[in-house]
């Protein structure tokens, strides 16, 4: 088994020039720690995938806040006599599927290395583009940040199905896809957590190769939405994190985003659960100062 060196986080001080660096340098093998999972569990592969996600984007930075968050919420469970706590195997699935939601970032099982840098890369250019991704294609997009070598990037992505024209929305929206399809090979990932991490975007209608079916066992012919309660944890957690640390919002605006966000995709199917746990998430998160904290490191 890999040993894990113990470095402690440390702050990078901010630089004299009044420019600050927002995120703090923390190694993957902490991140990991923090959610629960030893890296010498899990094979080689999936390793390296969260190696690469972690080298060449913010996305993993991004999941620790997120997992930092679920602590304090199952915690308060915890506390709270009129809540079920969550189960040892909740738990795991809440962290790892928040950990390994975004491990598609770096393209499909099976792409060549070669293949998973040039995705990766991608979506490491991690700002508001002009025109919207709805718009600019992902020629367009080459060809604004990866000037010197778009066409060698094109003939990459061509080898996983990704064409020229389509709109960076369309190819954001992959990455769970591809998640569902890296983490199907893993070995040492519970499948709870596999499908939670997998499920992440489903809101969005992202729902890869039918999971929401898979889950069915009723064997309804329409996708239900049928989701652990860890999975749709997994959900708004990642929905709220992306409100408070991309969308700069306040925790209430953040909260009224999320209500918004599940009364508009599930008009036809409200979901009393969904809408319990982020009443609790607002009780729980309204002191938090993760955030506050994270916009000086
Ligand atoms: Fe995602
Ligand atoms: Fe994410």
């Amino acid at each position: 088994m890999e040993q894990t060196p113990q470095t402690p986080i440390t702050k990078i001080p901010i630089p004299p020039n009044g420019e600050y660096i927002r995120r703090e340098h923390i190694t993957l093998e902490e991140i990991s720690q923090e959610a629960g999972l030893n890296l010498g569990t899990i094979d080689a592969e999936t390793r390296g995938r969260l190696r690469l996600l972690h080298e060449k984007t913010a996305t993993l930075k991004d999941e620790r806040h997120a997992i930092l968050l679920v602590k304090q919420f199952i915690e308060n469970y915890e506390k709270n006599a009129e809540k079920k706590s969550f189960t040892i195997e909740e738990q795991r699935t809440v962290f790892l599927g928040t950990l390994l939601s975004d491990i598609g970032k770096t393209g499909p099982h099976g792409a060549p290395l070669p293949v998973q840098k040039c995705i990766a890369e991608m979506y490491g250019i991690d700002i508001d583009l002009e025109p919207p991704a709805e718009i600019m294609t992902v020629q367009e997009f080459l060809g604004k940040f990866f000037l010197d070598d778009a066409k060698r990037r094109l003939g990459l992505l061509s080898l996983v199905k990704v064409t020229p024209e389509m709109t960076m929305r369309e190819f954001f929206k992959l990455h769970a896809k591809w998640t569902w399809s890296i983490l199907k090979h893993a070995i040492g990932i519970p499948r709870d957590a596999l499908v939670a991490a997998a499920t992440h975007h489903v809101l969005e209608g992202v729902d890869p190769v039918g999971i929401l079916e898979v889950e069915n066992t009723e064997n309804h012919k329409k996708p239900r939405l049928k989701l652990s309660r860890a999975a749709k944890l997994v959900i708004l957690l990642d929905k709220y994190d992306a409100a408070r640390s991309r969308g700069k919002l306040n925790h209430k605006d953040a909260i009224a985003r999320l209500r918004s966000t599940i009364s508009r995709n599930l008009r036809s199917a409200p979901d009393g659960e969904f809408a319990q746990l982020i009443t609790d998430m607002e009780i729980v998160f309204t002191d938090n100062t993760l955030y506050d904290k994270a916009a000086l490191e």
